[in-house]
C-alpha cells in the first residue's frame, strides 16, 4: 500500500492569488526516495509543509499509510515524518546532543536510550563523538547538516521531508553528503520526500523525481524516463543537459536494466563485467571497447542481467544511434 497519498490536493494563501499548489494527486510507495524538482516557487515547500501539517490544503486530502492526515493529531502525524530544512534549524543555544534529544525528549523517552540514539545517530551520520558538547556555530554547514539529519532521524519516522537541506553547502561537501545520505538510506530504509533544484542532485538521489511548475506536478517518473523521455518542453528544458555523455555519466547500469529484470542465464566468461551501480558512461565505453552488443552485469558474483547497446540507443536515440557503426549489434 502507499505511504502517501496525494488527492487533489491545493493550497491557497489568499482567495484572490493562484494556487501555490494547484489539485495535485500521486502516490508513494514506502521506502521510495522521491526528489521534489521545479523552478522557485513552484510550489515544493508548500507541498512538503501541508505532509506534516505545518500548512493545511486548501482543498483534497492527503493520506498517510491510508488516513486522513486530518483525523490524525499534529503530534502524532509529526512523530512519524522527519524534517530536515537548508537553515538546519538547529537550535543555536542546544548543544549537538541536545539538538538531536529534542523529540526523543518530547516523547518521553529514558535518559539511556536517547543517549544510545544520539551515539548511534552520530556514527549513522558521520560525526565524531565528541562534537555531542559542541554548539551548532562551532560547527562547518555540512556538519551542521549532519546535525540536522540525525535530528530529523532521532525518533526513527517512517517519513522523511528533506527541503533543499544541501542547498547551502559548496559543491563538494554538498556530493559528498548526498552520497552518504544514500548510504544512510540503504540502511534505514525510509520514505524521503528531497526538494531540489538541482537537475545533478535529483539525477543522483531520486528513485523516482516529480517534475513541478505553477503548482502542478509535470511529470512523476524515474529519472531514466524523465531524462529520456521528458513529457513537455519544460521538463525537456529543465532537465537537458547539453552534454549527452555527461547525462549518461549521471545514470547507473542498474537504472537502465530496470527494476524487475530478470536474470539472463548463460555465461559469459571472457567479458568486461559492468556493476549495477556503475555509470552508464562508462558502460558505454566497455560497450564499445569490447566491441559488443552487450555485457554482462555482474552483482556479488551474479549475473543480475544484460546491458545492452540497444537499451543505450533506446535511451538517447540519436546520440548512441550515432555509434553504431562502430560495433556489431546484432538487435538485441
Ligand atoms: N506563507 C505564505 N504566504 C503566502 N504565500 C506563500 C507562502 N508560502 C509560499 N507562498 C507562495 O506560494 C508559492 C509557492 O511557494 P513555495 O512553496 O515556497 O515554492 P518553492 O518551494 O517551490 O520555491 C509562491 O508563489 C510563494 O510566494
Ligand atoms: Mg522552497
Amino acid at each position: 500500500m502507499s505511504i502517501i497519498v496525494a488527492e487533489g490536493v491545493t493550497k491557497r494563501f489568499s482567495s484572490d492569488s493562484r494556487p501555490a499548489v494547484d489539485a495535485v494527486s500521486f502516490a508513494v510507495d514506502p521506502g521510495e526516495f522521491i526528489v521534489l524538482l521545479g523552478p522557485s516557487g513552484c510550489g515544493k515547500t508548500t507541498l512538503l509543509k501541508m505532509i506534516n501539517r505545518i500548512y493545511e490544503p486548501t482543498s483534497g486530502q492527503l493520506l498517510i499509510d491510508g488516513v486522513d492526515s486530518r483525523s490524525l493529531p499534529v503530534t502524532h502525524l509529526r512523530r512519524r515524518i522527519g524534517y530536515a530544512i537548508q537553515q538546519t534549524g538547529l537550535f543555536p543555544h542546544f548543544r549537538v546532543e541536545q539538538n538531536i534529544a529534542v523529540v526523543p525528549r518530547l516523547l518521553g523517552w529514558e535518559r539511556p536510550r536517547i543517549e544510545a540514539r544520539i551515539t548511534e545517530l552520530l556514527d549513522l551520520v558521520g560525526l565524531p563523538h565528541d562534537f555531542r558538547r559542541r554548539y551548532p556555530r562551532q560547527l562547518s554547514g555540512g556538519q551542521q547538516q549532519r546535525v540536522g539529519l540525525a535530528r530529523a532521524l532521532a525518533a526513527d519516522p517512517a517519513i522523511m521531508l528533506m527541503d533543499e537541506p544541501f542547498g547551502a553547502l559548496d559543491a563538494i561537501t554538498r556530493a559528498r553528503l548526498q552520497d552518504e545520505l544514500l548510504h544512510i538510506q540503504r540502511k534505514v530504509h525510509k520514505t524521503i520526500l528531497f526538494v531540489t533544484h538541482d537537475i545533478e542532485e535529483a539525477l543522483r538521489l531520486a528513485d523516482r523525481m516529480m517534475v513541478m511548475n505553477h503548482g502542478q506536478i509535470v511529470q512523476f517518473d524515474t529519472p531514466l524516463t524523465i531524462l529520456t523521455r521528458p513529457c513537455t518542453r519544460f521538463v525537456e528544458q529543465l532537465t537537458s543537459a547539453n552534454d549527452v555523455l555527461r547525462r549518461l555519466s549521471l545514470l547507473t547500469v542498474a537504472s537502465a536494466l530496470g527494476r524487475e529484470r530478470p536474470p539472463a542465464a548463460g555465461g559469459s566468461a571472457d567479458l568486461p563485467p559492468l556493476h549495477p551501480q556503475d555509470d552508464l558512461r562508462f558502460a558505454l565505453t566497455q560497450l564499445l571497447g569490447a566491441g559488443e552488443s552487450s555485457l554482462p552485469v555482474i552483482d556479488d558474483g551474479r549475473e543480475v542481467g544484460r546491458l545492452t547497446l540497444a537499451d543505450l540507443r533506446a535511451m538517447l536515440p540519436s546520440t548512441v544511434a550515432g555509434l553504431e557503426g562502430h560495433v556489431p549489434v546484432s538487435g538485441a
